[in-house]
């Protein structure tokens, strides 16, 4: 039987269990895109009992980051540091993947000819201006996704993650809320993958095959005219024919439109509320693992008492990803390995960690009050 302990070998990667440390932006970076001793200390920490820690979302372009802190792959200079970064990752005994993204309108302002690039024109936030992509653009953006993917290969990272959920660009050309184009690159689904396919295929082309290539995206998008379990499906099968060999499910679990001085912007969270029950979005990354046949990573809530073993028992997906609760206690993972559960430092879903990082300031933690640095984690 599968468990959480079993390996599993993709595409020439080897997971020595089923536990996955997902992207988590911690602004711990120089403000050129570079690793520094706390961002190497917060991941040395989370490779304990973990199979695969993906690094978090990385810019393929100065005016694509998510934070000022936020790592890059736009230059050769990135490289050095990376490469220590998988070194430790690896001498943790876990694989290394990095997530790969550009912003769009919901970028941290910067400057850049790319910044507010956008499918249709909606904003996201009041600094930073959108404009509609033209095929010049989207193939700029392609091709520093593929230059990216090239670098991280180099730094020797052992797989590339794509980030087309939580409504940063490439997610915002899948959903039917922020896509409304009517040339090529929007319409149905298949019109709306477009452009993320084709930057599947770019990076696939300039990786070889035998890179393990995976694609988070978003199963559903709980606002009105979001995208759909449905949609996620479709765009699926377009992602998998392009080349992704692993489907990373996660969601828009909460958004809504705001207005500011008469202009409307769309806020949106990936990580589910307090009250929603753990593992609530497991079952989606089940749908779309059984109608594309390829792997799936699932995630949510999945660090609460019994839910990481539950999703990997009930072959609802093929690994387990632990978010915040890996922040709040580095060794989660050792723990639900060796049965410690009661011992684990509970995450009090607070918030603390993004709202440090969406204010522009290092990820703090509400219960680790020093998440790069071990033997501070408050005792439960
Ligand atoms: C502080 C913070 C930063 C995050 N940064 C990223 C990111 O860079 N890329 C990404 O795809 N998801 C990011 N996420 C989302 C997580 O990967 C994960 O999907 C989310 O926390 C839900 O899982 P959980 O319920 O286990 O925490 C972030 C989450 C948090 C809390």
């Amino acid at each position: 039987v599968t468990d959480l302990r079993s390996p599993l070998d993709i595409r020439g990667m080897r997971l020595r269990n089923r536990i996955v440390f997902p992207p988590v932006t911690c602004n711990y970076g120089t403000t050129d895109g570079n690793v520094t001793d706390d961002l190497i200390g917060f991941y040395k920490l989370r490779t304990g009992g973990i199979g695969l820690v993906i690094v978090e979302a990385t810019a393929v372009r100065p005016d694509g980051r998510l934070v000022p802190g936020s790592l890059g792959l736009w230059g050769e200079s990135h490289l050095e540091g990376l490469k220590h970064l998988v070194e430790t990752i690896h001498a943790g005994g876990a694989a290394a993947a990095i997530q790969l993204v550009h912003g769009g309108a919901r970028s941290f302002p910067s400057e850049g000819d790319m910044l507010g690039a956008s499918p249709s024109g909606y904003a996201f936030r009041p600094d930073v201006r959108p404009f509609v992509m033209e095929q010049g653009d989207i193939e700029r953006v392609t091709e520093d996704f593929a230059t990216a993917a090239q670098r991280a290969a180099a730094a020797g990272f052992d797989a590339v993650e794509i980030h087309g959920a939580h409504l940063y660009l490439i997610s915002q050309f899948l959903s039917p809320l922020t896509n409304t184009r009517g040339d090529r690159y929007g319409g149905g689904p298949e019109g709306r993958a477009q452009f993320p396919a084709g930057i599947v295929k770019a990076v696939r082309s300039r990786l070889g095959p035998a890179a393990p290539l995976i694609f988070r995206l978003n199963a559903v998008e709980n606002v009105e005219g979001g995208q759909t379990l449905g949609d996620a499906i479709a765009v699926s099968h377009s992602l998998v024919a392009a080349g992704v060999d692993i489907l990373h499910v996660s969601l828009v679990a909460q958004s809504s439109w705001r207005e500011i001085d008469g202009r409307r912007f769309l806020v949106a969270s990936s990580a589910l509320p307090k009250d929603a029950p753990a593992g609530a979005n497991a079952a989606n990354a089940a749908a779309i693992r059984t109608a594309t046949g390829a792997p799936v990573i699932a995630v949510g809530k999945l660090g609460e008492p019994g839910a990481a073993a539950w999703v990997i028992a009930e072959e609802l997906a093929d690994l387990a990803a632990i978010g915040r609760q890996m922040i709040a206690d580095p060794d989660t993972a050792l723990k639900i390995l060796d049965g410690r559960d009661a011992e684990i430092v509970r995450c009090r879903q607070c918030y603390a960690c993004y709202a440090s990082i969406f204010r522009g300031q290092p990820m703090t933690c509400s219960v680790n009050p020093t998440p790069w640095r071990h033997g501070s984690a408050e005792r439960a």
